[in-house]
């Protein structure tokens, strides 16, 4: 029986029970991206970090979690149990078992152990791996690159918050298909990064982010408060070309060839993926038109540790004539060294401005995804900012204690999606940077 012939397989995906409330977004973007539209969701449980799902084939199975930051891997399914007796009837008369042994029987192989909330050290694995022996496996052990791996999954339930179990309750089987790409939020961890600030955006996040917003290789991403550049990093680490702008020029340059943005690009080995940033109010945008941008990621001033500003004079009046300063015979505004004046804006203005940016620039189904604060006492329905031909597709929240800031992804349906919209108004009645210094009293 050839894998065609037995149609649809069972896989498991062995998910990190971390950031939840990201985690079904960040599935179904990358399911999008390799053209699993039918994936079926319904033995999703956002309490389980298991989750059994059917495929066509392994390639499927690759394709979608390999850059998964939220799964840890997925396994062909071969069976599971309360204990290892339950395990392997499980096995023995799953139905696809006779052609799979067929199948891996000559290959090299490995067991390995996976434990999810606790560990049984005193195990003998030995013993564990011969009661498999019924699989009779022909191929060699090989311990650094086997053909195969087989991996147990032991399940604990703790005796109490302080006690953990040392017996399992569950245990899964299956044969490893795809490891995910989640140990690269510790590459891209800020401890490690060369050039980080205040403002830097922590490493896993940016990375599901740049998942959800289905950042593609080979497309463009633009960041438009790139600060100190975390979204472009995680942009270029999925291949996208990325350019960065910000209004503030001293995160733009960094402290120097070895602290700055393209340095962290260099430290990452992904230099080619790395355009350009530069020094600009995203309100007065100099992208040209005709420039393909094909997502946008972001993370647009909060207001905390940097003020909303664009370029523009607070009291117009008493600028008036100012552009005819000069300095040495040269208009001042156009010397290097000039500082343009600056006013403040409010964060929804902002908003509404990058929403119809997007809706411009992005193509058809392109994506704009960008991180939003809000007070945990606020109405959050009527604050999230809407645009009529921008679909909003996913409202992710992470929760502090006061306060929690969202993950907002829209995608650009074009001028006939005729969507709600809410621009123009303001969303917010607080002004969010003062309740935050006044602890949201
Ligand atoms: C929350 S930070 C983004 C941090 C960034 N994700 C990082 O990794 O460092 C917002 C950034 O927006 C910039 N900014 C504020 N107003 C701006 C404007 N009108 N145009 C462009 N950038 C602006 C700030 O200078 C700041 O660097």
């Amino acid at each position: 029986m050839s894998a065609s012939q037995i149609g649809k397989k069972q896989y498991l995906v062995y998910l990190a029970q971390v950031h939840i409330n990201f985690r079904r977004a960040e599935l179904e973007s990358l399911a999008d991206i390799c053209g699993l539209n039918d994936l079926d969701f319904s033995n999703y449980k956002e309490d389980s970090p298991f989750f059994i799902v059917e495929l066509d084939n392994d390639t499927q199975a690759k394709e979608w979690i390999k850059r998964s930051i939220l799964s840890r891997a997925i396994y062909e399914y071969w069976g599971e149990g309360k204990d290892l007796t339950e395990l392997h009837q499980s096995i023995k008369f799953g139905t696809n078992i006779e052609h799979y042994k067929d199948l891996y029987k000559n290959d090299s192989f490995k067991f390995e152990f996976e434990s999810y909330r606790g560990s049984n050290k005193k195990v003998n694995r030995i013993s564990q791996i011969e009661t498999f022996s019924y699989l009779a496996f022909k191929g060699k052990i090989n311990m650094k690159s086997p053909d195969q791996v087989y991996t147990l999954i032991e399940v604990f339930e703790p005796v109490s918050d302080n006690e953990p179990s040392t017996t399992p309750s569950h245990m899964y089987f299956g044969r490893r298909v795809q490891i995910s790409d989640r140990s690269s939020a510790d590459v891209f961890d800020l401890k490690k990064r060369p050039y980080k600030g205040t403002t830097s955006f922590e490493a896993e996040l940016s990375l599901i982010s740049a998942n959800i917003a289905q950042v593609k290789p080979g497309s463009i991403m633009y960041d438009p408060f790139a600060g100190t550049g975390s979204f472009l990093c995680a942009g270029g680490h999925y291949g996208a070309l990325v350019i960065g702008s910000d209004i503030d020029g001293r995160m733009i340059r960094g402290k120097g060839a070895q602290h700055d943005i393209s340095s962290n690009f260099k430290y990452y080995g992904d230099t080619d993926k790395f355009l350009d940033v530069m020094t600009m109010d995203f309100t007065h945008n100099s992208l040209r038109n005709s420039l393909g941008i094909d997502t946008i990621l972001c993370d647009p001033p909060y207001g905390i540790r940097e003020s909303i500003k664009v370029l523009g004079a607070k009291d117009p009046e008493r600028f008036v004539g100012k552009e005819n300063v000069e300095i040495d015979g040269q208009k001042a505004y156009l010397l290097r060294d000039y500082i343009p004046t600056k006013k403040p804006i409010s964060l929804d203005l902002l908003l509404d401005s990058l929403l119809q940016f997007a809706s411009e620039r992005l193509p058809i189904n392109g994506r704009l995804a960008f991180w939003m604060p809000t007070a945990n006492d606020e109405n959050i329905e009527t604050l999230v900012p809407l645009h009529k031909n921008l679909e909003l597709k996913y409202n992710c929240v992470q929760s502090f204690n006061k306060w929690s800031r969202r993950l907002l992804v829209y995608i650009n349906r074009g001028k006939d999606y005729n969507g709600p919209t809410n621009s123009g108004l303001q969303r917010s009645t607080a002004d969010f940077r003062e309740r935050y210094f006044k602890n949201f009293n």
